[in-house]
């Protein structure tokens, strides 16, 4: 499939449980963006997930991948589904994605929208706003390991985290670059967080390649915490940081850590990035599937619209991105009483239309 120009081709996957409503909210406003800045997108909908694997016991048919790869970005509801077992559709679609796409990016943006409360005292949204960039293809994630003996007393378990110098490499060059265009006012500082104090082979070749890489680009402060103190500083002095940049397993960790931060898993996006030319990217509210909440009208889309924010961004269309962000932060910090589902004043339609509405104000 040829990626037109002028037009940005998205696949969309609603997904699991409340997946699809928040994913209806963000395509309302996608929509609605689209015609004030004037751009062309084609959406086409997949119904990738847990219902699809129930009823035919595959969960990315043959040829999916391919297809998927003639798209410039996937838009991402939700996977998880109380009748499937926890990981085979993290591990089937989620993660599948990330490395058959090779996005080998994990941009997590952890802002604190005007309007929503953190549960850190005294901090607010001037203190709360950093990045973190996780590796997303390599470390724990890799698949690499095994059982011996299983299920007897002599049983062995291996799992380990692969890490080579292209994949940090590329993963660090791009940290640096997007600092740099990140530009804040208050300094460029990259963090490095790892452990290079125990993991003395892995985490070493991580550091020593930062430091090479670092040599391009004087302009950025190139800074390093081991991820335990990470966490501590990150509660402590959230304001310290710019951009983080960290491997695929304590990216994991510490991102749900910046995602309370930032109000919860209603607010936290993701984007999975293939940066190179002609990469399809995939974007992504944090929350899972909240079964709980389905069908209800009550799960806050926010997290979704933010993921459409960060789609354009990265699709081109940085204007567009921004005037979603601005929007949202006009509903936060306005009109919505809470991020929580059902505790927000409005419905998840509401939200998506109040979204829409500051879209003109912006
Ligand atoms: C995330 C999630 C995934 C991960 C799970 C669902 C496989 O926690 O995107 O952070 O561990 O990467
Ligand atoms: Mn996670």
């Amino acid at each position: 499939m040829v990626k037109q120009k002028n037009s940005i081709k998205i696949a969309a996957v609603p997904g699991d449980g409340t997946g699809p409503e928040v994913t209806a909210e963000a395509i309302k406003v996608l929509q609605a963006v689209a015609s004030l800045e004037n751009f062309r997108y084609e959406i086409e909908e997949f119904d990738y997930g847990g219902d699809r694997y129930l009823r035919t016991g595959e969960i990315l048919p043959e040829g999916a991948i391919e297809k998927l790869k003639g798209f410039d970005a996937i838009l991402l509801g939700a996977v998880g589904h109380p009748d499937v077992a926890p990981g085979i559709l993290e591990k089937g679609l989620l993660l599948e994605l990330r490395f058959q796409l090779d996005q080998y990016i994990n941009l997590r943006p952890v802002k604190l929208y005007a309007g929503v409360e953190t549960p850190l005292a005294g901090k607010g949204p001037e203190d709360i706003d950093f990045v973190v960039v996780r590796e997303n293809t390599e470390d724990l994630y890799c698949g690499v390991g095994g059982f011996l003996k299983k299920n007897t007393p002599d049983e062995v378990a291996t799992q380990t985290a692969v890490y080579t110098r292209k994949g940090c490499e590329r993963c660090i060059r791009w940290a640096f670059e997007f600092t740099k265009q990140r530009n804040n006012p208050e300094g460029k500082r990259l963090t490095l967080v790892a452990k290079t104090n125990v993991l003395t082979f892995g985490h070493d070749l991580w550091y020593r390649t930062f430091q090479d890489v670092a040599t391009d680009y004087p302009d950025v402060e190139a800074d390093y915490n081991h991820v335990d103190a990470c966490c501590m500083w990150m509660v402590k002095n959230p304001e310290y940081y710019d951009v983080i940049v960290t491997t695929n397993m304590f990216g994991d960790i510490i991102t749900d850590l910046g995602a309370i931060l930032q109000g919860g898993m209603g607010v936290a996006a993701g984007g999975n990035i293939n940066p190179e030319p002609g990469g399809c990217s995939m974007f992504e509210p944090m929350g899972g599937s909240a079964p709980k909440y389905t069908g209800q009208n009550v799960i806050n889309p926010i997290a979704a619209i933010s993921a459409v924010a960060m789609l354009l961004e990265q699709t081109g269309y940085p204007k567009a991105g921004k005037r979603v962000l601005d929007a949202i932060q006009v509903v936060t910090g306005t009109k919505m009483k809470s991020q929580s589902a059902g505790r927000m004043g409005y419905s998840t339609t509401e939200v998506g239309d109040l979204v829409v509405d500051a879209l003109a104000q912006c």
